[in-house]
């Protein structure tokens, strides 16, 4: 990446841990889910790339819809306020429910959504998470299937941006400070 290179420090979760954890979730998934229907409700927009990759694993029964929420806006620090850009298009009612994350954070987004979404009465409802950073935790978050917990760095790639860019990186990489002015 001789372009966006010189912003990042490095890599902290490389393209093959990222696949080869995937792929032992779906497994995970397939096997707690079998003979039942899964929707899969990944968070727009940095779950896309977890979303197509983790499904593409997914032997089983499943369909996926969307929300887009944002916490961030354009900066590095989670706001704590979540807005609803884009609501999913499926009756939640008595489905089997897991939410696809990239990350998890402060927790703030998630633990909104779970609530959200567990008042509209789903059959059962999960989380699964490429990353988690255990020490930005604001609010603990209950996560059935976790990738890989990461410091407490800013780091992007896979889904990852800092003010929109950087999300194609296959990888997931420290960005450099001088990228945000730290
Ligand atoms: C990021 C990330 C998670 C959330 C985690 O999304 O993709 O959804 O923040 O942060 P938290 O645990 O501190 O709440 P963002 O709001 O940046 O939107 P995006 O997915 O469109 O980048
Ligand atoms: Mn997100
Ligand atoms: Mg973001």
């Amino acid at each position: 990446y001789p372009e966006l290179g010189q912003d990042l420090v490095r890599v902290v979760v490389s393209e093959e841990d990222i696949q080869r954890r995937l792929a032992e979730i779906a497994a995970q998934i397939d096997e707690d889910y079998a003979g039942s229907e899964l929707l899969l409700v990944g968070v727009l927009k940095g779950a896309a790339f977890v979303m197509s990759d983790l499904m593409r694993h997914l032997h089983g029964d499943v369909a996926m819809d969307w929300m887009a929420v944002s916490s961030y806006g354009a900066g590095t620090q989670s706001s704590g306020v979540v807005r609803i850009l884009k609501d999913l298009d499926t009756d939640l009612t008595g489905r089997h429910v897991l939410i696809v994350e990239d990350i998890i954070d402060s927790g703030l987004t998630l633990s909104w959504l779970l609530s959200n979404l567990r008042s509209r009465g789903p059959a059962s409802l999960e989380v699964a998470t490429l990353l988690r950073k255990p020490d930005a935790a604001k609010v603990q978050v209950d996560v059935r299937y976790l990738g890989f917990d990461v410091a407490n760095e800013f780091v992007v790639g896979y889904g990852l941006d800092y003010a929109e860019r950087y999300r194609q990186l296959p990888f997931v990489a420290v960005l450099a400070p001088h990228v945000y002015g730290g």
